[in-house]
């Protein structure tokens, strides 16, 4: 899979796109990651790249032509994603719908943002990684790179991430490794069992348990099984001893 990345600051993306995992998966021909650098396109003797506001205002606002013309240059078919706090709110699923597409276009924008033609003629998608504001989409687009490359096949060991959070609609249930005791804090027994159909169990109640805890609205949206509703049962029930 391909990401172009169209970003006046290319230099960010070092580290966080070349360590660990992502670095791995690009040495590997997994992944490839194209940083482009709209400045790099503008033939003015100032590379200008942005301009003041139409109406006033504080900020500035990055220009169309030379992000039009970089992407123009090197686009290959695939979504083209503006990254804007305005935009559908990245989640697991969206992850997994950009991980179908062999390559990916990242607009990020900085400064006040770019220029409503951009997000209207240019770009086929705006996302946002949540309700704030950033400085610039540069951190969006390396969480959008770094969540859809780890479901790429290859990318991480089998299985990975078959259980996690988010996969299947429910938080992932706890995890432990050595030591079995840690200043007093024992592992629970289940896990040191050695019986991997009741060590499923566990887990699968302990993520549901988790999850009616922490996210009530992602059980709520969650899709239950029999044995799933069993469970949650169980665990209403030892709440209720457990409440006073
Ligand atoms: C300071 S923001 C601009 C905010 C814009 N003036 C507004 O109020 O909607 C600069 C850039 O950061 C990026 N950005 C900021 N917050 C973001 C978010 N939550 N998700 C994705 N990108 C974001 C976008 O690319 C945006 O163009």
């Amino acid at each position: 899979m391909r990401f172009d990345i169209f970003t006046l600051f290319p230099e960010m993306f070092q580290g966080p796109v070349t360590a660990s995992i992502l670095g791995r998966a690009q040495a590997q021909g997994l992944v490839e990651i194209a940083l482009h650098n709209p400045r790099d396109v503008t033939t003015d003797r100032h590379h200008v790249v942005d301009d003041y506001p139409y109406g006033g205002g504080a900020g500035m606002v990055m220009k169309p032509e030379p992000l039009f013309n970089s992407v123009e240059a090197v686009y290959q078919g695939g979504p083209i994603i503006l990254l804007s706090p305005q935009g559908r709110v990245f989640t697991q699923a969206v992850a997994r719908e950009l991980a179908a597409e062999p390559r990916v276009t990242l607009l990020c924008g900085h400064y006040e943002g770019v220029d409503e033609r951009v997000r209207e003629h240019l770009a086929t998608d705006e996302i946002s990684i949540g309700d704030f504001v950033l400085t610039g989409g540069e951190l969006a687009a390396m969480v959008i790179v770094d969540a859809v490359s780890r479901l790429l096949p290859g990318v991480l060991a089998a299985g990975s991430t078959e259980e996690e959070s988010h996969t299947a609609g429910l938080l992932e249930y706890p995890q432990y490794t050595r030591p079995p005791e840690f200043r007093g804090w024992r592992v629970p027994e289940m896990l040191l069992s050695g019986h991997h159909a009741a060590i499923a169990r566990w887990r699968r109640k302990e993520a549901l348990r988790r999850t009616r805890v922490r996210r009530p609205d992602l059980l709520a949206k969650a899709e239950l099984s029999v044995s799933d509703r069993k469970l949650l049962a169980e665990i209403e029930a030892e709440d209720e001893v457990h409440t006073p």
